[in-house]
């Protein structure tokens, strides 16, 4: 029975000298598996005499019971030495201050879209859109640019290449959408169409694509005055000064009669500078009477109705608002420049 004893001794002493469950289960097989030592000790009672087999059985018994008993005490003991190491290595520093969350801004051109925009709203015009790739019906031959027309060479485009079918292309102005708004409405018409334009040209002061916003009101009676009303207003609005000095100068456009180009006073200096040329005046934008073959190519009766058009460079005021001098600046992302929008 000595034998007994020693077997439990050696397997408790065993069993706490492991730290892993695996080799722990390892261990009990060896013991209580299918040929384990105890298990071997239980199937050999049948060879003893019979008197001794149930005192043998129950020490035997017992024994595996302190066995067991021992193996849990283990295996409790290894499983909380696990927890404590993962809870040490996955160990969160709850009191670390938190990262905050960056917040976006709004694109300088975008802001100046929206500014652009709202100013119009305030004067009682809505927005109208028109698709970026177009025809060369509604970007040229609507607006009394007919094909072979010098015209057509002035707007650098991009042609789009689909054999030789009615000409698709980038629109080069927001001008087109014009013609596809008094399509769909009857005058009164009094609408802008802000949008991306395309120009084949790419240099220190131009990218091939821009924003515009285009302008239009038709109406019985929205003279050249009302042109230079609504304009004049807008810019001193824009630029946040009511002393602003504005000047038309005739000029030519194929779908304006008259047409003018809008200068206002330089807002970058007080008496020349480089941006100005030294003049003192801006270009900021090109406008005129809408020419009645425009009118006449959308069956609006030019007898009846006038009105005017205009069309602005967002890039060129949003330069101007911000004192920005190199148009690349707002397309390369450095958040360096943009964040100072915000
Ligand atoms: N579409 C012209 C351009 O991109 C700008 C323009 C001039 C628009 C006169 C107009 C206008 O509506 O009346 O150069």
């Amino acid at each position: 029975m000595t034998n007994l004893d020693q077997l439990l001794r050696e397997a408790i002493e065993l069993f706490n000298g492991i730290d892993n469950t695996v080799e722990l289960e390892q261990a009990k097989a060896r013991y209580l598996g299918r040929h384990g030592r105890l298990t071997e000790l239980l199937k050999g009672l049948g060879k003893l005499a019979p008197e001794e087999r149930p005192v043998m059985g129950s020490r035997i018994n017992q024994a595996k019971e302190a066995l067991e008993a021992a193996l849990n005490l283990r295996r409790d003991v290894i499983q909380e030495k696990q927890l404590e190491e993962r809870l040490v290595e996955e160990a969160l520093d709850v009191t670390l201050p938190g990262r905050g969350l960056g917040t976006g801004g709004v694109h300088p051109v975008t802001r100046t879209l929206e500014r652009i925009q709202s100013l119009f709203h305030s004067m009682g015009f809505t927005v109208a859109s028109g698709p970026e790739i177009e025809t060369d019906f509604y970007n040229f031959t609507a607006l009394n640019i007919p094909e072979n027309h010098p015209a057509r060479a002035m707007h650098d485009t991009f042609y789009i290449d689909n054999d030789g079918k009615d000409g698709q292309l980038l629109r080069t102005h927001t001008s087109p959408v014009q013609i596809r708004h008094m399509e769909g409405n009857r005058p009164p018409l009094k609408v802008i169409a802000p949008g991306k334009v395309y120009r084949c040209d790419s240099d220190l002061t131009h990218t091939p694509m821009f924003h515009q916003v285009e302008g239009l009101w038709i109406d019985e009676n929205a003279n050249f005055s009302a042109l230079k009303g609504v304009l004049g207003d807008f810019m001193q609005h824009f630029f946040e000064r009511d002393d602003l000095p504005v000047r038309f100068r005739a000029s030519f456009f194929p779908f304006t009669e008259p047409s003018a180009e809008m200068d206002i006073g330089c807002v970058m200096c007080q008496n020349g500078c480089r941006i100005c040329g030294y003049t003192g005046w801006l270009e900021v934008l090109g406008c005129g009477m809408v020419h009645p073959n425009v009118l006449k190519h959308v069956s609006i009766d030019s007898e009846k109705y006038i009105g005017f058009a205009f069309g602005l460079g967002v890039e060129r005021l949003a330069m101007l608002r911000y004192g920005v001098t190199d148009l690349r600046l707002f397309f390369e992302n450095d958040l360096r420049f943009l964040k100072q929008f915000n």
